[in-house]
């Protein structure tokens, strides 16, 4: 269920914006999620410049460390929350996320975004909802959970399922707070291992998702995390019934020009950066397995 009818970044076409030309943007707060992922909070600069950016929920950014480099993240703040600010998070990996990591607001960063395709929000209205993410794999999902909670009389039952290593793992706070606090949506956090003041689930994503048991009658299931996780989480939604239409995902293929021109990030005929990064497992399915 991605959207293909979304609308990639186009290539360049004269008379348009350049594509490789980032925004200027002023880093308004700097959040720290764990000991190696921030959240920034960004608006755009020039007048009338953040008001009119437009973006939808699975698509992403490059953002730029001016002298250091550029990386690719999802928006993780859905368009209905974009008054203020749009929303990156980060894990640090290496010299352009540890850069990142050093930006405090007030900073300036360069941003290239939208890009990329969406989760097919409007083919999901009606139906039940069963996200489930694991680590950084949160932020991509988070967009499109807070979407809908905005536009909530449009979707069935909510269920969110969220696991990390250890309770200092796990990312937004202030949203796990509300989240757990809502009447109407379900949510489960889980960790792999007791820890001291724990109150939630304890074990691995898969085991915790096939013991909640959610049914795949008219339900979508979407989620984000590492290979090892998908992978696993995958077998427990087949033996829960789920068909490979019903399952979404993000792909996290490397990225480099984010606009279908370098052939960096394509996977046999798709490119993950203009024909992804959301895939159904359908549609993976009928892909080379490359990654
Ligand atoms: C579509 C998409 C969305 C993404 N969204 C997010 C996000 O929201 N938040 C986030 O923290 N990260 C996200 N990533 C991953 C992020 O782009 C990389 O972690 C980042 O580019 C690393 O940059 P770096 O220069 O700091 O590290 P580098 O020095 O380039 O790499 C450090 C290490 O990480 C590995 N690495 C880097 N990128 C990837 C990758 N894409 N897949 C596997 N290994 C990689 C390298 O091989 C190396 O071992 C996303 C990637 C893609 C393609
Ligand atoms: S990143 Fe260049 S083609 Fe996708």
């Amino acid at each position: 269920m991605a959207n293909e009818n979304a609308t990639p970044t186009p290539t360049y076409e004269p008379g348009t914006r350049n594509p490789y030309m980032p925004y200027v943007a002023t880093v308004v707060e700097v959040v720290t999620e764990t000991h190696n992922i921030k959240t920034f909070r960004l608006r755009l600069d020039g007048e009338g410049v953040h008001e009119a950016f437009d973006h939808k929920p699975g698509q992403t950014g490059q953002l730029s460390v001016f002298g250091v480099g550029e990386s690719t993240f999802v928006i993780n703040s859905p368009p209905t929350r974009k008054d203020k600010y749009i929303q990156f998070s980060c894990m640090r990996a290496g010299e352009v996320t540890t850069a990142l990591h050093g930006l405090q607001a007030g900073d300036k960063i360069g941003v290239r975004a939208p890009m990329g395709n969406s989760f097919d929000y409007d083919a999901m209205k009606g139906k039940d909802i069963f996200f489930i993410g694991g680590g950084i794999g949160m932020a991509p999902m988070r967009t499109l959970l807070l979407y809908m909670l905005d536009n909530r009389k449009d979707y069935g039952k909510i269920s969110l399922l969220y696991g990390a290593k250890s309770p200092e793992d796990l990312s937004f706070a202030e949203d796990r707070e509300d989240w757990l606090k809502r009447d109407d949506m379900n949510t489960y956090l889980t960790i792999d291992k007791e820890a001291p003041g724990w109150e939630h689930k304890v074990g691995l994503i898969p085991h915790v998702l096939e013991a909640i048991g959610p049914s795949p009658e008219n339900c979508v299931a979407i989620t984000c995390g590492p290979p090892i996780m998908i992978k696993f989480v995958l077998q427990a939604l087949n033996k829960l019934g789920f068909k490979p239409d019903q399952i979404v995902t993000t792909l996290e293929k490397r990225m480099k020009c984010g606009i279908g021109i370098c052939g960096r990030c394509n996977i046999g005929g798709k490119y993950v950066c203009i024909d992804g990064p959301v895939f159904t497992f359908e549609q993976l399915s009928q892909m080379p397995n490359e990654l």
